[in-house]
């Protein structure tokens, strides 16, 4: 299986007045799995509906492996778009077996890859069922054994997660970090912060049609600066409101919730706290994704929309 880099750059989009996508660009490495995540309407979609050739941008580029995606290309591809393309009448089994055909499987390999992959993701007694009398959840199994069964190079998923019972929400991590580790850079979008931060190499995060940060949870809970609690019961309301590059975020009684700018000096910190009188209690804390995603969004504003 050939293993490239998905590449995304200066992608602008827009409809009518409405700037979707302004310069938006990261990169997804073989064997990386990507989350892509971004308030409603802030052009996730858009953007991956671009990789798939689906929308065309108005400017920028998207490249695998150095080339632009072609036709051919794109049948490597398994997609698992926002408005799930299912035919609800099809059954189960002969849906995949049609779509892996589609991509080029002959008709023994696409029964095969059906077979293995209806028996992974436990939807082997539904194989004669149509599509549409199976739940919102196991429908969305089938979708993405549609976006697995031709053995793709690439998986960009539209909110593989959302519907999914938390079993489910194993199992497709468990998929989506296997198929990474085949060597396949994996790119999804979702709204469950906690899991992207749980699952992901990198994360990129838009706002308002823009890339605001793009790296590694460490890379980007590092770049946000620390969150320090400090237990100080001597000190005077306020002892820590003039040091530099220090926020304070939260006082009650003995307590104090800092936030550190990038660099901020920490001992400085634990000093003027000592000054007061004793300390106990000083505990450095790394901010989650969600507090990080808050900040980083609400920053940026969302910025005009309109041309
Ligand atoms: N076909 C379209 N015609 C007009 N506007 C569109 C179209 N598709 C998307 N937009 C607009 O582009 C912006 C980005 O939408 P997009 O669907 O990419 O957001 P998203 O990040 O996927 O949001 P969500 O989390 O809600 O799925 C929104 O302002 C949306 O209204
Ligand atoms: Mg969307």
């Amino acid at each position: 299986m050939p293993e490239h880099t998905l590449a995304i750059s200066g992608l602008h989009k827009r409809f009518g007045q409405v700037v979707a996508l302004r310069d938006v660009g990261f990169t997804v490495r073989p064997g990386e799995l990507f989350g892509f995540v971004g308030s409603n309407g802030a052009g996730k979609t858009t953007t991956m509906r671009i990789v798939l050739g689906v929308l065309n941008p108005d400017a920028g580029e998207v490249t695998f492996g150095g080339a632009p995606i072609t036709r051919q290309v794109r049948t490597r591809i398994g997609y698992m778009p926002e408005e799930r393309g299912l035919y609800p009448k099809m059954k189960v089994a002969d849906h995949l077996v049609y779509l892996a055909e589609l991509h080029g499987l002959s008709s023994v390999d696409a029964r095969a890859a059906t077979q293995r992959w209806l028996g992974r993701l436990g939807l082997d007694h539904r194989r004669g069922d149509e599509v549409q009398k199976l739940s919102l959840g196991n429908q969305q199994r089938v979708q993405l054994a549609a976006a697995l069964v031709h053995e793709p190079d690439l998986l960009v998923l539209d909110e593989p997660f959302s519907g999914l019972d938390p079993v489910a929400v194993d199992v497709m991590s468990d998929v989506l970090r296997e198929e990474a580790a085949r060597g396949v850079p994996v790119v999804f979008s979702s709204h469950q912060l906690d899991l992207v931060e749980r699952l992901c190499d990198r994360i990129g995060i838009i706002a308002g049609g823009r890339m605001v940060a793009v790296g590694s949870v460490e890379e980007l809970t590092a770049s946000a600066g620390a969150e320090l609690e400090v237990v100080a019961p001597q000190a005077e309301p306020d002892w820590a409101a003039n040091l530099p590059g220090v926020t304070v975020v939260a006082e009650e009684g003995p307590r104090t919730v800092l936030r550190l700018a990038p660099g901020a000096d920490d001992q400085a910190v634990l000093h003027a706290a000592l000054a007061t009188g004793p300390v106990t209690g000083f505990t450095r804390h790394r901010p989650s994704l969600v507090e990080l995603f808050r900040a980083v969004v609400t920053e940026d504003g969302g910025g005009s929309r309109h041309a």
